[in-house]
């Protein structure tokens, strides 16, 4: 493969969607290969200690390239975590072949540049269940399972450790600084989650059980009351999104790679057919809300993911997160 080809492939790997759009990933490149890197230089130390959520994040990078590798008529293979000294070292990508694209291969190429995390209430037609028994059979064959959280007594439970969840973030002002630290006003912000792509208002006041990740806490005007508005308007619509959950067996940096993996493979196919996601992960941010969701749900294994789906609303007119350019993430050698 020439430079070109790999920047072309690490420019869709770095499209993958990342725990506060915070990239912890770097590449190295020669002929026939690809190696990913963990960039702890990135880490999120108290959102995230164990670096689960970005490990998750560079597993879904890790299969954005296998995806455009193959609609670039190239077939790899994956070596997940190739070297047992250093733990960092997360994957090898080899081409061993080429492959004729297929018309599905060509269309989850697509879905990368298309695909975006939408935050703002979706349309009320449900995610059909035939595109869920695909992604979890996507999700399964990377033996990451994908559950859909449908029965009440479940969505009860789910509902509200997400939301007690978000109460201890709001209240620990080491998570409200590391947050603010990635939240972005500048429009070309290259990493961070621009705040033109968060619904500004008080997601506890949408007309949700699902209470969305608050970024933007410390800058709403405080105080104040919402907009009056028409006082004889009908009542916003209740949103009933999809909700799911993945997980896996294991709980270490193999398990989170294939979540993420996983999680790229689905996320792909929902965008391929117009179906738009966003995770709503605060829930697994904390061993104690994540422990107790796993035995209210008599989950067996580990939650990685909880995610949000649905049609979006035709425009939503949001920002588009920015990505670092491909040569600060990318070294290519002639090795
Ligand atoms: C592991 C993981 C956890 C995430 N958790 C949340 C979350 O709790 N709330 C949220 O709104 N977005 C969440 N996101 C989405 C990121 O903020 C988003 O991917 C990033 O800002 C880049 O934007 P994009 O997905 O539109 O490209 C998460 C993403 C990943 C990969």
């Amino acid at each position: 493969m020439e430079q070109q080809e790999w920047a072309q492939v690490v420019g869709a790997a770095t499209r993958a969607p990342s725990i506060h759009n915070t990239q912890p990933w770097r590449f190295t490149a020669t002929a026939d290969q690809l190696e990913v890197f963990f960039d702890p230089h990135r880490a999120l130390p108290v959102l995230d200690p164990t670096a689960r959520q970005q490990v998750i994040s560079c597993g879904i990078a890790v299969e954005f390239a296998v995806v455009a590798l193959a609609a670039a008529g190239s077939l790899s293979e994956v070596e997940l975590q190739p070297d047992a000294d250093d733990p960092d070292h997360l994957a090898t990508i080899r081409v061993i072949g080429p492959i004729l694209a297929t018309d599905e291969d060509r269309a989850l190429a697509a879905a990368i540049e298309e695909r975006h995390t939408v935050r703002d209430p979706f349309q009320s037609r449900p995610v059909p269940t035939e595109l869920l028994d695909r992604l979890q059979a996507e999700a399964g064959a990377f033996g990451t399972w994908f559950k859909p959280v449908t029965r009440e007594e479940e969505e009860v439970a789910t509902v509200f450790l997400i939301t007690r969840a978000e109460e201890m973030e709001q209240g620990d002002p080491a998570y409200l600084a590391e947050l603010e630290s990635w939240v972005r006003t500048d429009p070309a912000a290259v990493d961070g989650v621009p705040i033109g792509a968060v619904p500004s208002g008080d997601p506890h006041a949408r007309p949700s059980n699902w209470t969305i990740r608050d970024f933007v806490v410390g800058t709403r005007a405080s105080g104040g009351a919402a907009p009056a508005g028409d006082p004889d308007a009908p009542p916003p619509a209740v949103e009933r999104p999809t909700v799911v959950l993945m997980g896996t067996d294991g709980d270490d940096r193999h398990a989170w790679l294939q979540a993420g993996r996983a999680l790229g493979r689905v996320l792909l196919h929902a965008t391929a057919t117009g179906v738009a996601a966003s995770p709503l992960t605060q829930a697994l941010d904390w061993p104690a809300t994540r422990t107790r969701l796993r035995s209210r749900l008599s989950l067996v294994g580990h939650p990685q993911m909880l995610l949000r789906m649905g049609y979006p609303q035709e425009s939503s007119g949001r920002a588009v997160s920015g990505r670092r350019p491909v040569d600060e993430v990318l070294t290519v050698t002639s090795g």
